[in-house]
């Protein structure tokens, strides 16, 4: 059996004093029977590290450059997420796709040099509503894995996290249902299972878009559905270790 993984994507919140309450409170309650990261802001990753080094949590940033180096201001390498102690990047989430124009090859390159430095990518896919109404989610889905598959090859999958996050379930309070996921998450498990079968067994895949304590139970106990990525609820330390403890208990 897959084990699971609850990671928290604090996105663009958080301040100094916050988080060392936050992770503390965490730490004192967390039992290491489910794996779990925070991915947090970059300014915060040398604070984090220094928190949750030596204990069950594992630090994840929420995005990173697609070069190891250079004249890209504001960009962030690679190498420097993995000298703070990062284990985990998210790459291709949906509020990046959308609002900082990141396509699907730009996607695949940050996904391969998450690979390079020795991270472990949570590669995000997920259709929008008008998408879904439209009968394209699976077209969508496809498209989105199909670009990181064709450019570092299905084998490089095994060293990666998949996660399902439709685009109108992220914040919306508007969770997919637990079939709904499963469906989902189904396809995209045959998708890589038809390139390689025994990869695709133990591939985690993550469902992702307004998880909480009251749905994560549910959430977790579908077949194909491994864990979480958590937004808002990874900000209240309550919530978040009731989707742990959610997690544990599948
Ligand atoms: P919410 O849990 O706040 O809906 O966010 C989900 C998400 O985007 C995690 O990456």
């Amino acid at each position: 059996m897959r084990r699971k993984l609850v990671a928290g994507n604090w996105k663009m919140h958080g301040g100094l004093s916050a988080n060392e309450a936050l992770v503390r409170s965490m730490q004192a309650r967390l039992t290491d029977a489910v794996a779990c990261a925070l991915c947090v802001p970059f300014p915060y990753l040398a604070q984090m590290s220094g928190l949750v080094g030596g204990t069950s949590i594992a630090l994840g940033a929420q995005s990173i450059s697609e070069h190891d180096s250079g004249a890209y201001t504001g960009e962030v390498s690679g190498g420097m997420l993995k000298e703070f102690g990062c284990e985990y990047v998210i790459v291709g989430h949906s509020e990046r796709r959308a609002m900082f124009a990141e396509g699907d090859a730009r996607v695949a390159a940050k996904f391969a040099a998450a690979l390079r430095h020795g991270l472990t990518p949570i590669l995000c896919v997920g259709e929008t509503l008008a998408e879904r109404e439209s009968g394209e989610t699976e077209t969508v889905i496809a498209r989105q894995i199909d670009a990181v598959i064709e450019n570092s090859g299905v084998g490089t999958l095994g060293k990666a996290v998949l996660a399902y996050e439709p685009v109108w379930a992220i914040g919306t309070g508007r969770t997919a249902t637990p079939d709904q996921a499963q469906q989902v998450h189904a396809f995209l498990r045959g998708r890589v299972a038809a390139l390689d079968a025994t990869l695709a067994n133990g591939l985690m895949i993550l469902y992702g878009g307004s998880v909480k304590a009251s749905n994560a139970a549910e959430m977790f106990a579908m077949a194909d559905v491994d864990g979480g990525l958590i937004g808002g609820a990874s900000l209240v330390a309550d919530d978040f270790l009731a989707i742990c403890h959610a997690a544990t208990r599948q």
